[in-house]
């Protein structure tokens, strides 16, 4: 057996380790929920705590702003009608994109030391899209995605679809294809039995949505304070 029998399955954990302790490699941290759970409004807190303490930072989205991620959000607000598997494959391909892309690729961001908080990323999909597809095949079309850029932290922010809906109607007025109490209930408990199944191989906090804007900030700046602390 050659010395590459033995270096190449470790190669991935050799690579982290040097990326985090060596090359101080940023975090990089998601936010999930349903449709009005308050993840916008936590981005921008986090990023302002985060700039406070001294460190490089990025607030990025999915979908993404870039083609594949216009395209999606045609379809999401009913403008353009497309097949809901077809979907799934766009918001892959969406995401890769937004990892690789030589103009603005989140991964490289990370490599060279500036934290990436993402508004939405692999378990929004495996959520919204494992209602209409096998979680099986969702979770493989992300794989690649899943492997190139894994996360550091995801906060889901639980709120009952009662109180999304009831936010949502607040604030804008139109509503995406998902955005229905119906879908949203079954989304969220799809989010939910899927964190049950990732919690050991997964860093995924569950925050309560119901508490006040700054309680919620305030819990995040905790598991996220203690990440810095962690990784100097
Ligand atoms: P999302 O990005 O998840 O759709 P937003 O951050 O846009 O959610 O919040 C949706 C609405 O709910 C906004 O009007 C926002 O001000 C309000 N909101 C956000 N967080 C809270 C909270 N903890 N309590 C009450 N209202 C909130
Ligand atoms: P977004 O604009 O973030 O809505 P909100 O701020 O209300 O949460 O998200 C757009 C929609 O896209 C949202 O309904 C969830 C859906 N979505 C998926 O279905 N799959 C995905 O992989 C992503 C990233 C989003």
């Amino acid at each position: 057996m050659g010395i590459e029998c033995v270096i190449l399955p470790i190669l991935p954990i050799i690579v982290e380790f040097f990326m985090r302790y060596v090359m101080k490699k940023g975090l990089f941290i998601t936010l999930e929920g349903i449709d009005g759970s308050g993840k916008t409004t936590q981005l921008e807190l986090l990023k302002k705590r985060i700039q406070q303490d001294n460190h490089a930072v990025l607030t990025t989205v999915e979908p993404t702003a870039g083609p594949i991620g216009s395209l999606l959000r045609l379809c999401l607000s009913g403008r353009v009608k497309m097949n809901e598997s077809a979907m799934a494959a766009l918001f892959a391909a969406d995401r890769l994109d937004h990892i690789t892309n030589d103009i603005n690729g989140i991964r490289e961001k990370v490599m060279k030391g500036t934290t990436v908080v993402c508004d939405r990323y692999l378990l929004s999909s495996y959520a919204y899209q494992s209602i209409r597809s096998p979680l099986d095949w969702v979770i493989d079309i992300n794989r690649e995605a899943n492997e190139l850029m894994p996360v550091d932290c995801t906060f889901f922010i639980d709120v009952s679809p009662e109180t999304a809906i009831k936010r949502i109607a607040k604030t804008r007025a139109n509503r995406d294809i998902f955005e229905t109490q119906e879908r949203l209930s079954a989304v969220r408990d799809k989010y939910l039995s899927i964190i049950d199944d990732l919690k050991d191989e997964s860093n995924i906090v569950i925050i309560n949505g119901d508490l006040s804007v700054e309680e919620i900030s305030e819990e995040i700046w905790t598991h996220v304070s203690a990440l810095y602390e962690a990784h100097a």
